[in-house]
């Protein structure tokens, strides 16, 4: 079995990857320019320079093939935009290197071991660039004769093609015959059938015919007839991810398994095979390895052995370049009862190099706004822009875009189409902001359940919240 491993059709690529988007959908990139400068307003991001010129850098160095089994950290408070600096990455990251996007609570959640969840995400940020030649049949259709049975069950029938310097008859089966009144390849088509598949495309109608119809489309397209032989090598070139290749390749799933995104567990065995498929393609020169980039977000809630298992990972060298996010400081390392700096044991922290990011200025705060308006088409008016502004410096950004929606919706009901502060103010007292909710469970005291946890995870107390008590205990 070793010997026929298939990287099936390229098309099956992308499904995985369009999750996750809504908050961020502003995010076009990491607006920076040539030099790698961070431009002030561009592609969706504001103001962060110094991490977004240090994850262009990354970018860079990814691009050229030069970084694998490295690790970032991008280490800062919350909504600082870590996670739309990491989004602004993969979008300059160019269609062809991989990028894959983990939340790290997802590594729990699935139905397989932690360790090869984060086997499958780490192949799937592995690209592997495939070159095949496949020798294309291309011209013209000069005419298409066919002749049925008196059944009408076989068809038989002779396809004429030509370039401008030669003809050339084919003769026609079943198959061809279907295919080609599929498509509705008619004469005077350009036409390219793929020999190993059969497949046929229409490229477009020759400019030798475009007055023989008056009956066409408005999208009729007009291409030159061909040039030259009509039988041409073609070299096409696929990009598909080592985890692709796994489960295309494993019995029990079969490729359909990557609709369902349900993989199950691949037997390392058949890992261990295609890694040595994939060197040898290496080395006849049809492969070529990308190595792409993996981000975990929320890093610190993976716990010590999933960080004992990416050391290890980090090490191999088919790695991806690891990008992590975390807002913790001091916490506790899942998994164990030490705390360390931002949810990370030391020896990973040792591997990473660490990107903070700051909270934002009143400025940024504002173009965020902004942006974020355009993006969901929301017209608010200066005064409310400014209210808004002084809301998120007093509250959190997050908050605050949040808001922006609500308060279109207030501001529809009295068809007016601009957002006011009235608008703003109404959203505001119908939603809760952390703070607020927080003072409101105090006035509360005594209605709501609480269940207090002891420091070996049992239940201490259980019954209603008394802050007041609480607050007094812990002073
Ligand atoms: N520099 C920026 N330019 C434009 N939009 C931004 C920028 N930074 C953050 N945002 C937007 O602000 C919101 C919050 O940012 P984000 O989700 O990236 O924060 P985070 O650092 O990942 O926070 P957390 O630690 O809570 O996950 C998002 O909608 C994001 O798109
Ligand atoms: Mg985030």
């Amino acid at each position: 079995m070793a010997a026929q491993i298939s990287t099936g059709t390229s098309e099956l690529r992308d499904i995985t990857k369009m999750e996750r988007i809504g908050a961020h959908s502003h995010i076009r990139g990491l607006g920076l320019d040539d030099r790698l400068e961070p431009r002030g307003n561009s592609q969706g991001m504001v103001g962060q320079g110094k991490a977004r010129k240090a994850a262009g850098m990354i970018l860079k160095m990814v691009q050229e093939g030069r970084i694998a089994g490295r690790a970032i950290l991008f280490a800062g408070p919350p909504s600082t935009g870590k996670t739309a600096i990491a989004l602004g990455m993969a979008q300059n990251l160019g269609a062809d290197v991989p990028f894959t996007m983990i939340a790290a609570s997802e590594v729990f959640s699935l139905s397989m071991s932690k360790t090869e969840a984060l086997t499958q995400a780490i192949r799937r940020s592995i690209g592997v660039r495939i070159r095949e030649e496949t020798e294309l049949i291309e011209g013209e259709v000069v005419e298409i004769q066919i002749d049925r049975s008196l059944t009408g069950a076989t068809k038989t029938g002779k396809l004429t093609i030509k370039t401008t310097d030669m003809e050339t008859v084919y003769d026609l089966g079943n198959k061809m015959i279907d295919a080609l009144s599929k498509e509705k390849v008619l004469a005077g088509d350009v036409v390219a059938i793929d020999k190993t598949t059969g497949k046929i495309s229409k490229l477009g109608r020759s400019f030798a015919r475009s007055r023989d119809y008056d009956a066409m489309g408005a999208d009729t397209k007009f291409v030159q007839c061909p040039e030259g032989e009509i039988q041409k090598r073609k070299e096409i070139v696929h990009t598909i991810s080592l985890h692709e290749i796994d489960v295309i390749n494993s019995r029990t799933q079969g490729f359909l398994a990557l609709f369902a995104g349900d993989t199950g567990e691949i037997k390392p065995e058949l890992r261990d095979q295609i890694n040595t498929k994939v060197a040898e393609w290496r080395e006849e020169g049809k492969a070529e390895i990308i190595p792409g980039v993996l981000f975990i977000d929320e890093v610190h809630m993976l716990d010590i052995e999933c960080f004992s298992f990416l050391n290890r990972a980090l090490e191999s060298e088919l790695s991806p370049l690891v990008i992590m996010a975390s807002n913790r400081g001091m916490s506790r390392i899942r998994g164990t009862t030490f705390r360390s700096p931002h949810g990370l044991p030391v020896d990973l922290l040792d591997r990473v190099l660490i990107v903070s990011t700051k909270p934002y200025e009143e400025e940024d705060i504002q173009q965020i706004i902004q942006i974020r308006c355009e993006e969901e088409d929301v017209t608010l008016s200066t005064d409310a822009l400014a209210v808004l502004t002084s809301m998120a410096t007093q509250t959190t950004l997050r908050y605050a875009l949040n808001l922006i929606s609500c308060a279109q919706i207030i501001a529809r009901k009295r068809k007016v189409s601009e957002v006011e502060v009235e608008d703003l103010r109404r959203a505001y007292t119908y939603f809760m902001d952390e703070k607020r909710s927080v003072q409101w469970l105090k006035e509360q005291q005594g209605s709501l359940v609480f269940e207090e946890i002891g420091k070996e995870g049992e239940v201490v107390r259980e019954g209603v919240v008394d802050l007041e008590k609480d607050a007094m205990d812990s002073s």
